[in-house]
């Protein structure tokens, strides 16, 4: 942990991860423990450093570190929805045969399955979703980007996924 001392950006990403079936909600209380004794030690060790969450429940966790850092809402992100953008995107893209680079997805809302793709403010080269799909269609890449977590989580069998919240710390990062 002592090598965290004098960080310009924490990425903090111990903690359980959910097994198949469970949801991101039932680590709470788990990884609240992990997250509380990290939080207390980038408080001593980096305490001008911004801090990117990316344990799950992720906005709780977030929301817990900001509580024990005692740092400014501005110093203090959560992962969760670049990640559900770019998930929603990737399907997109898929349906639509285009490159994922030309989509704007955006998603707003908590990193659960109460998370909301807004179709309306997703464009492709700055035109509106729904002029390439229909309603119907929309909304099955909303209902698979509301899954995409637990799917990977089932299809891995054990821990959950990490190309994708990987590239999305990473971007997070960047833009820091
Ligand atoms: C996911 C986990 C990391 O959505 O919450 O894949």
């Amino acid at each position: 942990i002592g090598e965290i001392k004098n960080s310009d950006i924490v990425v903090i990403t111990a903690g359980l991860t959910r097994k198949p079936g469970m949801t991101r909600e039932a680590l709470l209380h788990k990884n609240a423990q992990i997250l509380k004794d990290i939080c207390l030690n980038i408080k001593k060790l980096a305490s001008q450093s911004i801090v990117i969450v990316v344990t799950n429940p992720l906005d709780l966790m977030t929301r817990l570190a900001l509580e024990i850092t005692g740092f400014k809402p501005n110093r203090v992100f959560g992962m969760g929805i670049t990640l559900d953008a770019a998930r929603f995107a990737n399907l997109i893209s898929k349906e639509l045969k285009i490159p994922c680079l030309d989509i704007e997805a955006c998603v707003i809302g908590s990193h659960s399955e109460g998370m909301l793709p807004l179709p309306r403010f997703t464009n492709i080269k700055g035109v509106a979703l729904d002029e390439f799909l229909d309603d119907k269609k929309i909304d099955t890449l909303i209902k698979k980007t509301l899954k995409r977590g637990a799917e990977i989580v089932s299809l891995l069998g054990s821990g959950s996924a990490y190309f994708a919240p990987s590239a999305a710390i990473a971007e997070i990062t960047k833009i820091i």
